[in-house]
């Protein structure tokens, strides 16, 4: 194929004269970072990283921090590190892009970092210290477009750690070390270890589950940082109801609502922990509702599904389900008692050595035995809730909880035996969420049923005898939920 023209596609920004650069290289003062700034919970890292170097010895371990993503054309998603790297660094800023923690065989942690810039003017070079002329002209990483990054020694004293330049990051990769990467998390690492001179780099499933396992108790820290989540969460929720009379009049109610919320999210923490879930009517049997862009009417509930994230990265992850004219016809109230049954009867069965599932079975029996003297099943509630029928699932269609902490699904990657299949302990943080999803178009239900859905979810931790509320700022009781209603509303 005959060579292709350059195209000239132009910039927003003019090109750097030799004299702009000149003067942009000098007459700046020094900014050092205070030198008793450390990361939020720096006393509680260490402990981390040598549990995990301990599930490893001998081994290389690669935790990053993972890349930006192209949003459109030259505009990227807002930087969130991968919660593993936080949780072993105390890094959470949208600084972190590219940088990866290092265990190295004798449990020494790295950080591998791109230090803050300097300030000379050079032209070209790929950023970090050397001068480049970074801090005012890279769009991605200048600290004059993006922000201010700690250099090494800065970095050192955030979080205690060795650190070491980016660029050096892939001499790791060609030793005969035998190497472990979270995989998926970063591709320009997923691409240094599929290279074959890293023979002795692996992505491998066993290193990520033993990531997720680490963060399944919760030290005292962490407990601190998830109640400060659930805190600003249920502030949230106050700022959702009172929202309520300029959302009902907005032919887009639920956006409107959406927005409230997520303000007192940006505003307190990093930003929502999910995507905020507003549902109105029957949206609310759409388990994953964040479309919310539906109207408000006032005749029907509101399920509101929502978390906000810390600036440390914990969030919360609660539900209401509230009616939008301040009072519950008879037969919402009556779903929504049977529900809130059910979530009591799980949350009951917590303590230390529990089993998980317990919970949910539970709660599962309530709903079947509610839902069988409705006259809704076509078994007993007995035969519907064997493992072979299931007949009940009809209308409750998911699990009803999961572990909570850095991500709402936290653990995911845990194994069977230590997570879904295991026990509770103390210091594990979950939600207890049972729903009743009756859709619009079911035909197995009577008219006034249909299209009512309605999910409660509380957050607790397990203590030493049981479990603690951490969501009990929020009303659950239906008379509770009216008066506290009527108090926010004008
Ligand atoms: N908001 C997602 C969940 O409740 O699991
Ligand atoms: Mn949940
Ligand atoms: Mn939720």
């Amino acid at each position: 194929m005959a060579d292709q023209p350059t195209l000239n596609t132009g910039s927003h920004d003019l090109p750097v004269t030799p004299a702009l650069e000149a003067f942009m290289a000098g007459q700046w003062a020094a900014t050092p970072l205070p030198a008793d700034e450390r990361v939020p919970g720096y006393a509680f890292f260490p402990a981390r990283r040598a549990r995990l170097a301990a599930a490893f010895p001998g081994e290389r371990l690669l935790v990053p921090a993972g890349q930006l993503k192209i949003r459109s054309n030259d505009c990227d998603y807002r930087f969130r590190p991968y919660s593993g790297y936080a949780h072993l660094t105390g890094l959470t800023g949208e600084e972190q892009v590219g940088h990866v923690l290092v265990v190295e065989p004798d449990g020494e942690p790295v950080l591998y970092l791109r230090p803050r810039s300097d300030r000379s003017g050079g032209s070209g070079g790929s950023g970090g210290s050397g001068g480049s002329g970074e801090f005012y002209r890279d769009r991605r990483y200048g600290e004059f477009w993006v922000g201010r990054r700690a250099d090494l020694a800065e970095a050192a004293q955030l979080t205690g750690l060795r650190t070491a330049h980016l660029d050096d990051l892939p001499k790791l990769f060609t030793g005969s070390v035998p190497t472990r990467i979270a995989a998926g998390i970063d591709p320009v690492l997923d691409e240094l270890a599929g290279r074959p001179s890293a023979a002795s780099a692996v992505l491998d499933g066993q290193f990520a589950a033993a990531l997720s396992e680490l963060r399944l108790v919760k030290d005292a820290w962490e407990i601190e940082q998830l109640q400060l989540s659930v805190d600003h969460t249920a502030r949230g929720f106050e700022d959702v109801v009172r929202a309520l009379p300029a959302a009902l009049r907005h032919h887009r109610g639920e956006r409107w609502l959406e927005g409230a919320f997520n303000a007192r999210a940006r505003a307190e923490g990093n930003g929502t922990g999910y995507e905020t879930i507003v549902a109105s009517g029957a949206h609310a049997c759409v388990l994953h509702w964040i479309r919310n862009d539906g109207p408000l009417d006032p005749n029907k509930l509101l399920l509101l599904d929502a978390g906000v994230e810390t600036d440390t990265l914990y969030t919360a992850d609660i539900t209401r389900t509230l009616p939008l004219s301040g009072t519950f016809t008879s037969a919402q109230r009556d779903v929504y008692d049977l529900v809130l049954a059910a979530q009591s009867a799980g949350i009951a069965t917590l303590r230390p050595g529990a089993s998980f599932r317990e919970f949910h079975r539970a709660g599962m029996r309530v709903i079947a035995e509610g839902l069988a003297e409705w006259g809704l099943l076509p078994v007993s509630a007995e035969e519907a809730l064997r493992d072979d029928s299931g007949l009940y699932r009809r209308y409750t269609l998911c699990g009803s909880g999961h572990m909570l902490g850095l991500d709402v699904h936290d653990c995911a990657k845990a194994r069977a035996e230590t997570y879904l299949d295991g026990v509770l302990e103390e210091g594990m943080v979950l939600t207890v969420e049972p729903g009743l999803y009756l859709q619009p178009d079911d035909l197995t239900l009577p008219a006034e049923l249909r299209g009512i859905g309605v999910r409660i979810e509380d957050d607790l931790v397990i203590t030493a005898d049981g479990a603690r509320l951490m969501s009990g700022a929020l009303p659950r009781d239906p008379a509770a939920i009216e008066s506290w209603m009527a108090a926010l509303l004008p």
